[in-house]
């Protein structure tokens, strides 16, 4: 094991935005990382956009295709996208592209699409695919109100299903959250204790989240920790 499955409580969450700030901040450390979006919905005539920011925000030059090997057009779940174009999702393309990028790099960032349980084949959810790829899962969530709710369910899920998870990190969107939602917040940080690894407050489009939004020692303990 060594790397990350990032997923999230939701579609939108920041899941994009924590990876690259994550990719840039191990870049940093000298750490070469590699990423990997390994199904894109919503993917139009500019490409697969979160592989693109993911590509550029670790800095390496691995082809487009192994970094995002399956692509639909419909902005929907994997396996409802790839129904509409009469296809079906293709995991052994998704194992391979993988493996063969883990053999580039001392560490990998997988993007999940949308949360933990969206389907994208029969008996194949992203959890599934998580385990498939054998990495622990970083869970990105809002700090919205409903976060601790959405928090709880999916964590429950991956022990459910005996999934390893490093931890969780907070992403703030890009408005200023309100008071309730601030006390919200601050009974998810005390939920969370140890298992929260980083908070990412509302940054402009295109900046990077301050040095301090991670707890990088702790996330690449739990990275690189053998399962
Ligand atoms: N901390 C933040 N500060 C400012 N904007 C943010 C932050 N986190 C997320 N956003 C914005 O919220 C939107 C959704 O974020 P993002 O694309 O990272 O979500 P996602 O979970 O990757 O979505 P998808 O399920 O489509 O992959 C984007 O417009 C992004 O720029
Ligand atoms: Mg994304």
């Amino acid at each position: 094991m060594a790397g990350l499955f990032v997923t999230g409580t939701d579609t939108g969450v920041g899941k994009t935005v924590v990876a690259c700030a994550l990719a840039e901040a191990l870049r940093r450390r000298r750490i070469d990382v590699g990423v990997m979006k390994p199904i894109e919905t919503g993917v139009g005539a500019q490409g697969p956009l979160d592989a693109i920011a993911l590509l550029e925000a670790a800095g390496v030059d691995d082809p487009l295709e192994l970094v995002c090997p399956q692509r639909f057009e419909l902005p929907a779940a994997p396996s409802i996208a790839a129904a509409r174009e009469g296809r079906a999702v293709d995991l052994a393309a998704i194992r391979s592209a993988h493996a063969a990028l883990r053999a580039r790099h001392a560490l990998m960032l997988v993007e999940g699409a949308g949360g933990l349980l969206v389907p994208i084949a029969h008996g194949h959810s992203m959890a599934e695919l998580a385990r498939d790829l054998g990495a622990p899962l970083l869970v990105v969530t809002r700090a919205s109100l409903g976060t601790v709710n959405h928090t709880r369910l999916t964590l429950e899920a991956a022990q459910h299903r005996g999934l390893p998870v490093a931890g969780v990190v907070i992403s703030h969107g890009p408005r200023e959250i309100s008071s309730a939602d601030a006390a919200n917040l601050e009974a998810l940080r005390e939920d969370l204790g140890d298992r929260l690894l980083g908070e990412i407050p509302p940054i402009a489009p295109g900046t990077s989240p301050p040095r301090e939004a991670f707890r990088l020692d702790a996330i690449l303990e739990r990275a690189l920790r053998p399962s």
